[in-house]
């Protein structure tokens, strides 16, 4: 492509633009595991506070050495799609494990969870069907309702975030459907939220709706052993389908997974898109995956200590005089205000050794830009204490406390 090609020329506008914008990412380089302390290049140690990475799986020695013998006993690759050369027996191994670990009958993994919610709306909805979407549902399941309008031609409604009323005035509106989905995030997070899991069974069974929860934050996180949403509010085994992610608390690969009645495993594997025309997890992240989920059951311990993590962080950061959104999960978003101040808010701490991410429009609202801090089980008692004595001086030096 020759220098002053349009093509080139036009897209290094669009980069010049964010860049004035102030919204250009940077990426920060890692040369070591994901962990508590990292080491990033150009700033040597850093503690993360911004990092999925809830049970500090990712470079647990079982998960890894797992992944290791994945690769061993399987190769690297899939080869091509399950159904056209064989689907490796460490996938049936972790479908079944996540289907118990959730409480479900069976589920079918994918390479995401982008790519399972994707697969998931197209494959169960066909046209007349409706769909109704929490406002602040994640992005992978606002595109997989637009990708199903799409392919299907159904029908999508959003309703005010955790409004059961606004909810039930919406199934009202729509009758008549074969079928009606209601997809919400069992942890909203941008918020750190839980959904209102018991009132949204009830109204799907009052309205003989679907309830679809994407539990991303909160596998391996909510409940007492970790089994998310539905544990956490004593009703594992009774959500219809759930999706999440094993790129968080389950080790921090890649991958995500449906899980449901064995019926919509199977119809997933005959009829979504991702399974029919893309390749499987790679065996080694499948392997280390199913050794995260042993991992977990093996060691309740670990969501016992993220949770102590959390209350404990949550206070000290209050005492100290920051206002993060009350709640229980190890999303702790602080509220700064507007964008400019959250991103120097961020700058500020990771200059002091801190890398905690600044959100703000058009991810929040306007006004409601925040560092949102995410507590791992990793973090010791001193790294916290260090967190917090450095948002106290940084706050204090930006005049946010
Ligand atoms: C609620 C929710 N769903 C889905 C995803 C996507 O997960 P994955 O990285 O496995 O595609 C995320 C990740 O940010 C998420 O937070």
């Amino acid at each position: 492509m020759s220098l002053n090609h349009p093509f080139r020329t036009s897209l290094e506008a669009q980069i010049t633009d964010l860049k004035e914008k102030k919204v250009y990412k940077r990426l920060n380089y890692l040369s070591s595991p994901q962990a508590a302390h990292v080491q990033m290049e150009g700033r040597g140690d850093v503690l993360i506070l911004s990092s999925n990475n809830y049970l500090g799986l990712c470079n647990e020695p079982e998960v890894i050495e797992a992944g290791h013998e994945g690769l061993r006993k399987f190769g690297a690759g899939t080869g091509s799609v399950r159904f056209i050369c064989g689907t490796f027996t460490v996938h049936r191994e972790l479908e079944g494990a996540l289907a118990q670990f959730v409480g479900c009958e069976a589920s079918m993994t994918f390479v995401s969870c982008w790519n399972a919610n994707e697969g998931l709306t197209a494959t169960v909805v066909e046209e007349g069907d409706v769909v109704f979407s929490d406002e602040l549902n994640h992005a992978s399941i606002i595109d997989s309702m637009r990708l199903a309008k799409a392919i299907t031609k159904c029908s999508t409604v959003v309703y005010k975030h955790s409004d059961l009323d606004d909810l039930v005035a919406k199934l009202r509106a729509h009758t008549g459907a074969r079928r009606r989905l209601i997809w919400t995030d069992g942890v909203f997070s941008m918020e750190g939220s839980i959904c209102k899991l018991p009132e949204l069974l009830q109204v799907a069974r009052d309205h003989d709706a679907i309830l679809a929860v994407d539990d991303s934050h909160a596998t391996g996180v909510l409940g007492r052993t970790g089994r998310g949403t539905a544990e956490h509010f004593g009703v594992l085994g009774e959500v219809d389908v759930i999706t999440s992610t094993l790129g968080k608390a389950l080790g921090g690969a890649a991958g995500g997974f449906v899980a449901g009645p064995a019926a919509l495993a199977d119809l997933l594997t005959q009829r979504s898109r991702p399974q029919l025309f893309s390749n499987a997890l790679p065996p080694t992240v499948a392997a280390s995956a199913l050794a995260a989920v042993r991992y977990i059951e093996t060691h309740p311990e670990r969501v016992q200590q993220l949770r102590d993590n959390t209350a404990w962080f949550r206070a000290a950061i209050t005492e100290a005089g920051f206002k993060p959104i009350p709640g229980d999960t190890p999303i702790v978003p602080i509220i700064i205000g507007e964008t400019a101040a959250a991103i120097a808010m961020s700058d500020a701490m990771l200059a002091e050794g801190i890398f905690v991410t600044g959100f703000g429009f058009p991810v929040v609202p306007h006004g409601t830009a925040r560092i949102r801090c995410q507590i791992s089980a990793a973090h010791t008692r001193d790294d916290l204490e260090f967190a917090v004595g450095v948002f106290r001086r940084v706050g204090a030096k930006l005049g946010v406390i």
